[in-house]
Order: structure tokens, then C-alpha cells, then sequence
């Protein structure tokens, strides 16, 4: 079987490098890929909403399934027109059809899907510019922070916590009526503040049945102990020390399976990954977001501990049969450290030569932001590469990606040295 991978990151290296590892995978094609794709798979140069050249890179290369890595091509419906078009049916794409992806593209879409559905998450209510007044003294009403969320798609930026009551009025009025956000920000969702601990649930669901794959943490801001600008995600662990078998058993009895149902009754035709964000209030699992496809970094350890043929695992996913599969889990820790241009999570320069990879012995190191220019492996973004380790617990595992990381260099290259230093 041919397939293809939509996407270009660390993500999509690291689901190319567990899929090339299976006996049942033909030509392995990547859109756009990077420079450790290259490595193992076709890079192919098309964008990932760029429907009609993927169509034509899947017939030309005769690809029997497309797994789609960002939320982009799914909120823009690229399985719906793959079941649209005669001659691409019959594919198996892995990624929601739009009207669940909804629950990424539209935060307030995926709070009343939460309401329906008794799924617990932070209460809620929205605004547009008709009624930012009514907003402002439903603020009033709310205690401090005051967690504001643009509704739509804001590349990660779209949600402000303020201390401040005055100046979370501000900020509202130019969300909604200063179109802060474009029109990401045309309503807004202001939420109450849940305080705890945060971690990634992911599950694999066919439509009909679902696995729950290991509980991961990512470590969102630039600067250690989790201070300074939040960024697409500094690192991961995977499993979370803090979640228990009878805690996952609520996240599954609550969440997961509340979420499931919800598919079926709103009638969300969803095959793909379903990318679950919690928060632990005291003994609790509560949803701060939905997103449709798997967290980056996340990937670059939750892949690595399932040792499954993930080719089956997504021809099931096509024809309907996880119910057969279950997943077999490495019980290490795998943890994974993002080296980031300096200056990211703002401006910086790309085109770096990258040193050292080659060395690596005890880590796997996934590409992010790196593009091949005439045999020399280059940045091309913020994010540049993820170092992956296993050990028995978090500390061996990291120590052995900053050992790894040591022997790699790049102009301006920063990673954070601090990971785990919550658990
Ligand atoms: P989101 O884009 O919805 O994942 O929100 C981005 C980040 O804001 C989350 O990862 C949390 O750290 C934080 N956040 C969002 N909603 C809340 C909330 N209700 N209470 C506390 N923190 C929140
Ligand atoms: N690591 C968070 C995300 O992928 O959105």
C-alpha cells in the first residue's frame, strides 16, 4: 500500500518513521515533508490545503491511503472532498470529516458540543460585537484570570488569560469589535478559569470503535519553569507520572467515552485522531480544547512507545475494525526536546546549517522546521528538531536527549533544560 502523509513536522516525520518500519508499506510519500523525511519517504512540494495537487499526486503515485498530519487541511474539509471525487472514494484518509472538525476550528462549536454531551470543561458563554457589552458585564460577574477565547483558528495565539478586569474588558472590545484576530476573533468564548496541572489524551477512533493511546504532557511556553511566550510546544513525556489507572479510568468513563457517544448522536463522521486537552482540577479530568489530529510534540513520544503495525492500525481505521487491535505499549518513558531557532517564538532567521545529527546514539531525532538544500540539512522554522529518548523514568530519558543534544549545533539553537520540573 502507498501512502501518503500530509504535513511537514516533527509530527509527520516521526508517524513516516513508525510506518516505514512496517513490512505493509509501499512508497512512502510526504506533502510537503523536511529534511528527515527525505530520509525515508518522497517529499513531494505541495501545500497541505492544496487539494487539487494532492489529488494528483495520489493518482500519479497510486497512494491507497492519506493520513492528514495539521488541522488546516481537515478544518478546509480534505476528507470530504476525497469522498466527493469519484476517483479518490475508495482512499482511506485518516483525519474528521469537516463537520467534526468543527471541534478544532470553532471553540464555542466544540463547548456546546461539551454542554450536549455532559463532557465536563470550564462554564462558559460567547459574544460578538453586537453584544461585547453584554460580554463586559458578564466579566464582571466572572472571577479573576479571565480566560478569553477567539473562536475560530488563531495559529495558537487566540487565547488570553488576564488578571486584570479592566483590561480583560479591553481586550475583549478589540477581539470582537478591533477584530484582534481577524475573523478568528468575530465571536469570542469567555470561559472561567480552571486551576491544575494539564496533559494530552489521545485516541485512534474507526467511527465505531476506539483505542485510548498513553497520556503525554507538552511543555508550551519558550522559557523554563513555564514562563515567557507560549510556543507550538518545547518538548513532551509520555506516560504522565500523575495520571493514575483510577484517574485515566475517569478521563475514559467522563471524557472519552461521553466524547465517542457525542459523535454518533451529533452525527460528527470522525476517523482519525481525536486530541483531547485536560486539565486535573484536584482529582478531576476537566476539557480545556478538542483538536482533530495529534499534538506535535506529543507525537514524537506517544508514537515511539506503540510498537503496533501502524499500517494495520489505519487500514482498520479505514474499514471500521479497531475493535481487532490492541495497542502494545513500550512501558518506558520516552520524552522529547524541541532545539528551536533562537528568537522563536518571534522573529528569527532561518537557512542554519545543522551539525551533529548523525551523532545521536541513544535518542532518535525527528525533524521539524529543517529542509535538505544540495546534501546539507538547513532550519527552515521555528521549531527545528525533536529529540526523542526512552528510559525507565523521565530524568533517565531526558538526560539522555540533552546528552544528544549536546553533540548538535545550529546558529542561535535554544531548547529548554528544565523539562519535568513540575512532576
Ligand atoms: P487552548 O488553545 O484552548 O488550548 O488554550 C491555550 C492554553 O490556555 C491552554 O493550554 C491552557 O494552558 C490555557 N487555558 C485555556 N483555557 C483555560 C481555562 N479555562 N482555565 C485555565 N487555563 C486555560
Ligand atoms: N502540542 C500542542 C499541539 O499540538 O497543539
Amino acid at each position: 500500500m502507498n501512502i501518503l502523509i500530509i504535513g511537514g513536522g516533527g509530527r509527520e516525520h516521526t508517524i513516516a518513521w513508525k510506518l516505514a518500519q512496517s513490512p505493509n508499506c509501499g512508497k512512502l510519500f510526504v506533502a510537503p515533508g523536511n529534511a528527515g523525511t527525505h530520509e525515508i519517504a518522497t517529499n513531494l512540494a505541495l501545500g497541505v490545503t492544496d487539494f487539487e495537487g494532492i489529488k494528483q499526486a495520489v493518482l500519479d503515485n497510486s497512494v491507497g491511503m492519506v493520513i492528514v498530519g495539521p488541522e488546516d487541511p481537515l478544518v478546509n474539509g480534505i476528507h470530504d472532498f476525497f469522498l466527493a471525487d469519484a476517483q479518490l472514494q475508495g482512499i482511506t484518509v485518516v483525519g474528521p470529516q469537516q463537520a467534526a472538525a468543527t471541534l478544532e476550528g470553532s471553540k464555542e462549536f466544540a463547548k456546546e458540543f461539551m454542554k450536549a454531551h455532559n463532557i465536563p470543561t470550564a462554564q462558559y458563554d460567547s459574544f460578538t460585537a453586537e453584544t461585547v457589552e453584554a460580554g463586559c458585564r458578564f466579566l464582571e460577574t466572572m472571577k479573576s484570570p479571565y480566560v478569553l477565547k477567539a473562536d475560530g483558528l488563531a495559529a495558537g495565539k487566540g487565547v488570553l488569560i488576564i488578571e486584570d478586569l479592566a483590561e480583560a474588558q479591553d481586550e475583549l472590545r478589540q477581539m470582537l469589535v478591533g477584530k484582534k484576530f481577524g475573523a478568528a476573533s468575530q465571536k469570542v468564548v469567555i470561559e472561567e478559569f480552571l486551576d491544575g496541572i494539564e496533559l494530552s489524551c489521545f485516541v485512534l477512533t474507526d467511527g465505531k470503535n476506539y483505542l485510548t493511546l498513553p497520556m503525554a504532557k507538552d511543555y508550551k511556553r519558550i522559557g523554563e519553569g513555564d514562563t515567557g511566550l507560549n510556543t507550538g510546544g518545547m518538548g513532551a513525556i509520555s506516560p504522565v507520572p500523575f495520571a493514575s489507572a483510577e484517574f485515566i479510568k475517569k478521563i475514559e468513563d467522563r471524557v472519552i467515552k461521553p466524547t465517542m457517544d457525542g459523535f454518533q448522536k451529533s452525527n460528527l463522521p470522525f476517523q482519525g485522531f481525536v486530541f483531547i486537552g485536560l486539565i486535573k482540577v484536584g482529582d478531576d479530568p476537566f476539557v480545556i480544547e478538542y483538536n482533530v489530529r495529534m499534538g506535535d510534540p506529543e507525537t514524537e513520544v506517544v508514537f515511539p512507545r506503540i510498537q503496533n503495525d501502524w499500517v494495520e492500525l489505519f487500514q482498520a481505521v479505514g474499514t471500521q475494525t479497531l475493535d481487532q487491535h490492541q495497542l502494545q505499549i513500550d512501558p518506558r518513558t520516552a520524552t522529547t526536546i524541541m532545539a528551536v531557532s533562537g528568537g522563536y517564538p518571534e522573529a528569527y532567521e532561518k537557512g542554519k546549517t545543522i551539525t551533529g545529527i548523525e551523532s545521536a546514539e541513544d535518542s532518535v531525532v525527528f525533524h521539524a522546521g529543517t529542509q535538505m538544500e544540495s546534501g546539507v540539512v538547513k532550519t527552515s522554522g521555528g521549531r527545528v528538531l525533536a529529540v526523542t529518548s526512552f528510559g525507565a523514568d523521565h530524568k533517565e530519558a531526558l538526560s539522555k536527549s540533552y546528552e544528544t543534544l549536546e553533540k548538535i549545533d545550529f546558529d542561535g539553537m535554544y531548547y529548554r533544560k528544565d523539562l519535568g520540573f513540575d512532576l
